[in-house]
């Protein structure tokens, strides 16, 4: 039995099941090792033997209770025919959508367009445990809108807001689109052999309340009717990045099996709004991770504290960062499972 499935499906276990989230990626050895033999990323991402091989790293270095697929959240706007690339020192960089470039988004199809992913499930699994569960993802709807309008990350999404704003025909068509293309994606990825799905809202802090429910909310919702309607019937995990009390109607409204809590959030307040028995995963500081010892230890027992009284995933916050020790990961792993662990 998969023990993240069990807590997924409202066990509370006696010490929670554990991953992380960007697990795999370079504060691995063997992670670096395979990546440079692709130079360009979104390459690597299309490349199923590879990616299926970066994906089971985790697993085998630290036991960890899930795999999470390896991909990107920026593979969809490919698939819709968008130019995508990710530049070193830089991060992902994209030509800027406007009313224009949306009305000639290639929805149909897009999903198919990028199916390589789906071999890579297929790999993953085949090579995973019976007992780990295989995590499929995609990128939530408002995210990934936030990528193709403002072209790159940015820190207040203020040309994104602003679009949603002044066009909301527009964005309301971009939206569907994503909605349309990300279902497809996740039920491939289901179909492939994904034991759980979830969605990245990244980019959700910020967003006035009805906004929220227009560019988070709703599609968010639309995606899971899809995947549901398709017969697909894993959980899945939401994840409203920083959106403080949005979350609420998040969690209540969406459809979601389970909710991620970033860094910020309390996790026994937020436990007592959201619906009676709903896991939680969450939500170690990253920054913790990074400076490891004895802050490292006490982050770690606060969070186990504050997950108490319900179904609870352990993980972070928000990702691993390159800089984070092999040690603190493995520490950690220790730590929950009740043995000594050797924090450095
Ligand atoms: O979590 C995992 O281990 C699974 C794989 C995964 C990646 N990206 C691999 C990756 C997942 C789930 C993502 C999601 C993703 N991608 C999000 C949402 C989650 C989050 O972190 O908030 C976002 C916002 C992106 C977009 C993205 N991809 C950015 C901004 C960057 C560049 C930042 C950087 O660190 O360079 C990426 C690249 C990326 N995606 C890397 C990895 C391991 C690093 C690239 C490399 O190895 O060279």
């Amino acid at each position: 039995m998969m023990k993240l499935i069990e807590v997924l499906n409202g066990k509370t276990a006696d010490t929670p099941p554990i991953w992380f989230m960007r697990q795999a990626g370079r504060h691995l050895p063997e992670y670096l090792e395979i990546r440079a033999t692709c130079k360009d990323f979104i390459d690597f991402c299309f490349t199923p033997d590879k990616a299926a091989e970066v994906t089971l790293q985790p697993i085998r270095r630290y036991d960890m209770d899930a795999a999470i697929l390896f991909a990107d959240i920026l593979l969809i706007p490919i698939g819709l025919g968008r130019k995508v690339e990710f530049i070193k020192g830089t991060g992902p960089v994209l030509e800027p959508i406007d009313v224009e470039g949306i009305r000639q988004l290639t929805v149909c199809g897009a999903a198919d367009r990028i199916s390589s992913v789906w071999e890579t499930v297929e790999r993953v699994r085949a090579g995973l445990p019976a007992d780990k569960a295989l995590i499929g993802f995609t990128g939530g709807p408002w995210t990934v809108a936030t990528y193709m309008i403002e072209g790159k990350g940015s820190p207040t999404k203020e040309i994104a807001k602003r679009f949603a704003y002044e066009n909301p025909e527009a964005m309301a068509d971009l939206l569907a689109a994503l909605v349309e293309s990300s279902a497809d994606y996740l039920i491939g990825q289901a179909r492939a052999g994904a034991n759980a799905l979830k969605i990245f809202e990244s980019w959700a802090e910020g967003l006035a309340p009805d906004m929220f429910d227009r560019l988070v909310i709703n599609p968010t919702r639309d995606i899971i009717s899809r995947v549901r309607a398709a017969g697909v019937d894993v959980p899945i995990l939401g994840f409203p990045r920083g959106s403080g009390l949005n979350a609420i109607r998040y969690a209540h409204e969406t459809g979601i099996t389970a909710i991620a809590a970033g860094t910020q959030m309390p996790m026994a307040d937020f436990r007592a709004t959201i619906p009676d028995g709903m896991p939680l995963q969450g939500n170690l500081d990253p920054l913790a991770l990074r400076i490891g010892g004895s802050v490292l230890r006490k982050s770690v027992d606060a969070v186990l504290r504050d997950a108490e009284g319900g179904p609870h995933i352990f993980n972070l916050g928000h990702g691993v960062t390159p800089d984070v020790k092999i040690e603190n990961v493995q520490a950690v792993v220790d730590h929950i499972r009740g043995r000594e662990p050797n924090y450095v």
